[in-house]
């Protein structure tokens, strides 16, 4: 599918690498302007130049979505320089995971902040752009574990959970105002954390999903060119899963 994105402003947290940096590609394909925010300054360097080197038109900005102050002069930054923000992907997104009772209080909190709170605080600063306009597109990165919990992840369960509500509480919101929220939710998907498991591990996992096999960062980055494009202007407050079967309800 040739989509085109040509003049649109697309704003990417987490972007600096896995599934973020596959959507700026994705994205930088479609001729969009790709604004990459991440709190690791290496990685942005890094994105900006490779995508650079395919032509794309890709900027970068190394910001911690945790911090109002600092996402809220980044995104008036973006508007400054290139005009508009179209569409925000909330990608950024972390684990601590341990079992409940080990659970230190710093890392359900931190999970909280990155996943849900971050999430927030782009949208919140988002949607004064968006409200211009009269139109714009978020998309929440969650997890099928934010539908399904799993042992040893209560607290990315509960933030990626939270994020689906608050992807539907902010559609029931901004709908008015033509700004779609939708959250996408990946299941078992290959990137650098998930290389490093044994064959054996991954093919127990793949053998739970009916495709059989794991996802790659592009089948997400699909999904979400599919919601942030005209083909998508009547879908709103939906969780699409990304995960060969894994979750159907
Ligand atoms: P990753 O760890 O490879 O990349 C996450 C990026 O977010 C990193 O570049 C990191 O520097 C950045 N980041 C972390 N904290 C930040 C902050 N406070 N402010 C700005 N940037 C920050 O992760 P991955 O695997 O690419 O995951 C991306 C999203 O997809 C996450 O929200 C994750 O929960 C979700 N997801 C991933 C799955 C997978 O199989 N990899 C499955 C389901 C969901």
């Amino acid at each position: 599918m040739n989509w085109d994105f040509s003049d649109k402003v697309i704003v990417i947290t987490g972007a600096g690498r896995g599934i973020g940096f596959s959507l700026a590609t994705a994205f930088g394909e479609a001729k969009a302007k790709v604004i990459i925010i991440d709190i690791s300054a290496g990685t942005v360097e890094k994105a900006v130049a490779e995508l650079k080197t395919k032509g794309f038109q890709v900027y970068g900005y190394v910001g911690n979505v945790t911090d109002s102050v600092n996402i809220e002069n980044i995104f008036a930054d973006i508007v400054d320089k290139y005009g508009t923000i179209d569409c925000l992907i909330n990608n950024a997104g972390i684990t601590r995971d341990n079992l409940l009772i080990r659970m230190k209080e710093e890392d359900w909190q931190m999970v909280m902040d990155v996943n849900l709170k971050g999430s927030f605080i782009c949208t919140q600063k988002a949607f004064k752009y968006m409200m211009r306009n009269r139109n714009g597109c978020i998309i929440n990165i969650a997890s099928v574990i934010g539908i399904t919990g799993n042992s040893g992840q209560a607290n990315y369960a509960a933030s990626k959970g939270g994020l689906i509500a608050f992807t539907k509480s902010c559609a029931k919101e901004f709908g008015s105002r033509n700004i779609r929220v939708n959250a996408v939710a990946p299941g078992f998907i290959e990137t650098e954390m998930t290389a490093s498991l044994s064959p054996e591990i991954r093919a127990e996992y793949a053998k739970a999903i009916p495709l059989q096999k794991m996802g790659t960062p592009k089948d997400v980055a699909n999904v979400c060119l599919f919601l942030a494009s005209d083909a998508g202007s009547y879908i709103t407050g939906q969780t699409v899963a990304v995960d060969g079967g894994l979750t159907m309800h």
